[in-house]
């Protein structure tokens, strides 16, 4: 703010601020404004803002076509953004153990049950893709089993799909949600730095991934169809990346009959904004994987203790699952 604010003076500040943009170098000014991304209108910090570390919003700008996020520096970037977590930043969506042995609760508890959970799939040396990770717990535990893990989960400027009921915006939800799933990201972190993980996470879409990921062995996709606006597209995608075999684990639907095909839409019917768009009986899961070319079938079923709604307060009980591997040969 000039000290003199009279009239005379603005005029002649505004004329040498004139002359300095007019001609080649205001010309090439206005040019790199212009060419400068817009800002996102809103943005919301999903690491809290305190600390040592960079913050992380949610949106923000991926890395050029999402690519590059494998190499070392940028994992390593990854997770010095989040190095100063703390267990209160975190939400942990799996009952998670520590490496000093202490456990926090989380709504689903697979503690002794992730083989089943997996169908039994053979891990150790393979090369596995885990779609929409959570807090981690199956990404761990699939390390401890021999496999070379990268997750793949929503971020930078790809949110969650949630269910536009009633025909609403779901822009603003869409926002308070991505805070939510920022919190069980960052579980996957703590857990990552805790217990000395060598997983790897890129983010993006489902739908288009990275298109330097590579291959895989195996992709999982453990409760996470049942969450997505286009479910065949994502597997169809994994498909095109994975050469052994595709595992995929959901929750029973009862009223679903026995041997059915069916799948159905907004099982839920909740009057809420919700993240669930379908319930697939299990053969639905396999007619797909055989249309994109996995034929070897297994089917198994089992359950999972979960705390109904995440409402950890209320007991936890057993919910019916199952789980569809197709593989190639
Ligand atoms: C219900 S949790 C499943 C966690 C874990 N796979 C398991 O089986 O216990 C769903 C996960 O899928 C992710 N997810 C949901 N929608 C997604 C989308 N459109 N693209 C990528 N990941 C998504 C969520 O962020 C979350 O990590």
């Amino acid at each position: 703010v000039p000290d003199r604010l009279d009239a005379a003076h603005l005029t002649h500040q505004l004329r040498t601020t004139a002359a300095r943009l007019g001609g080649r170098s205001g010309r090439a000014l206005y040019q790199r404004i212009r060419s400068m991304p817009p800002l996102p209108a809103q943005v919301v910090h999903v690491v809290k803002s305190s600390g040592t570390a960079a913050r992380v919003p949610w949106p923000q700008y991926p890395p050029a076509n999402y690519l590059g996020q494998l190499a070392d520096e940028f994992q390593a970037k990854l997770a010095l953004e989040r190095a100063d977590l703390e267990r209160s930043d975190c939400d942990f969506y799996h009952t998670s153990t520590f490496s000093d042995g202490s456990v926090v609760e989380g709504a689903w508890d697979l503690r002794g049950r992730e083989d089943a959970y997996l169908g039994s799939i053979a891990l150790n040396a393979r090369r596995v893709l885990e779609l929409g990770p959570a807090s981690g717990h199956l990404t761990r535990y699939m390390e401890s089993q021999g496999a070379e893990m990268v997750c793949l989960d929503t971020g930078f400027d790809v949110s969650n799909d949630l269910l536009p009921y009633d025909g609403i915006d779901v822009s603003g939800p869409t926002m308070q949600y991505m805070v939510n799933i920022g919190q069980v990201q960052n579980a996957w972190w703590y857990l990552h730095r805790d217990l000395r993980s060598a997983a790897k996470v890129v983010y993006g879409s489902i739908y288009d991934p990275p298109r330097d990921i590579g291959t895989f062995d195996v992709a999982t996709f453990g409760s996470i169809l049942l969450h997505l606006r286009n479910p065949f597209n994502a597997l169809e995608q994994a498909a095109r990346r994975t050469t052994e075999a595709i595992v995929v684990t959901e929750v029973i639907d009862p009223a679903i009959a026995e041997g059915s095909d069916a799948i159905r839409f907004h099982p839920t019917r909740s009057k809420e904004v919700s993240q669930v768009w379908w319930s697939f009986s299990p053969r639905s899961i396999e007619v797909m994987l055989e249309t994109l070319g996995f034929h070897g079938i297994s089917t198994t079923f089992h359950s999972l203790l979960h705390h109904w709604g995440h409402d950890m307060s209320q007991p936890a009980q057993e919910v019916p699952m199952y789980t569809v591997i197709g593989r190639r040969r």
